[in-house]
């Protein structure tokens, strides 16, 4: 039985990834949504095949909305390639940051997804989100309203990472079901099925990544986490994580998948 590491989710001081807190927290150390850990990748890496789907409808005419842009990094590599684009995001503290340096053709605006947003009806010919809120739920309205009707819709969405790394480091990472990959093959499709857009196209797939030390399996654990939980999670795991990374990592470094999700639609 390999040996049960230090679970930093049972520790007190442990943010829930994702919520509101917890990305408040990070736009206070980091100033935005940057994976702190090192890595390399195989080809092709999700967030390019996803530049690639989205750049296949941009034009010069095109009004493009980023949901969830966090500090606007991904936004920006869209620059001049349509005629205005927005990055929405909740989190002033990544606003902020996106602002710094952002050129006239791009703009970005605190908006809770969640709530009536601040456009007209047809806005949009491109509504995109990268791991943020999907504006196309069931029983949703903003996003089919200020999406153009033929307009299309993209997400993104990283489901979750394995390829060993859960099995290697019991109790730092949990298993998941055997059944996971249809259960999040499951969720998708019906998230799109469900809403009111033509399906264009539905994609799980897998990306490989390679963490390059130890302290990246820990680094990655405490994505988003506060310095003192960093600091015990350290003193309590790295001898073992160091010991378990030595015996199993390649040439290239730890090799994990990361499972992603892609979601294409057509607005009718
Ligand atoms: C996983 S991060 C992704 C950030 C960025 N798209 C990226 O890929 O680097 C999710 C983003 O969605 C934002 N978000 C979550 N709920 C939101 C809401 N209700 N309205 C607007 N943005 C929201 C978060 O603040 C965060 O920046």
């Amino acid at each position: 039985m390999p040996k049960l590491l230090f679970d930093p989710k049972k520790h007190p001081d442990w943010i829930l990834p994702q919520t509101a807190e917890w990305h408040a927290n990070l736009a206070l150390e980091s100033g935005g949504y940057k994976y702190p850990w090192k890595s390399v990748f195989d080809e092709p890496r999700a967030e390019v095949i996803f530049t690639e789907k989205i750049s296949a409808f941009l034009h010069q005419n095109a009004r493009v909305l980023d949901v969830g842009c966090g500090h606007g990094e991904f936004t920006k590599t869209f620059e001049h390639r349509a005629k205005e684009i927005m990055g929405i995001d909740v989190n002033e503290g990544y606003i902020a940051s996106a602002n710094e340096g952002a050129s006239e053709s791009i703009k970005f605006l605190v908006v809770d997804a969640n709530k009536p947003l601040p456009f007209f009806d047809d806005s949009f010919d491109v509504i995109y989100t990268k791991k943020g809120p999907w504006l196309f739920h069931k029983g949703m309205e903003e996003g089919h309203r200020i999406i153009k009707p033929g307009g299309t819709t993209l997400g993104l969405y990283h489901c979750g990472t394995d390829g060993g790394l859960r099995s290697l480091f019991p109790g730092l990472y949990s298993p998941h079901p055997d059944s996971y990959l249809e259960d999040i093959t499951a969720k998708f499709e019906s998230q799109m099925s469900e809403s009111n857009l033509e399906r264009i196209e539905l994609r799980i797939f897998e990306e490989v990544e390679y963490l390059l030390a130890p302290e990246d399996v820990l680094i990655k654990k405490c994505f988003g986490q506060k310095e003192s939980l960093k600091k015990i999670v350290w003193q309590e795991c790295l001898k073992d994580v160091e010991d378990i990374f030595y015996q199993h990592t390649t040439p290239r470094g730890l090799r994990v998948v990361n499972y992603h999700a892609l979601m294409v639609g057509r607005a009718r």
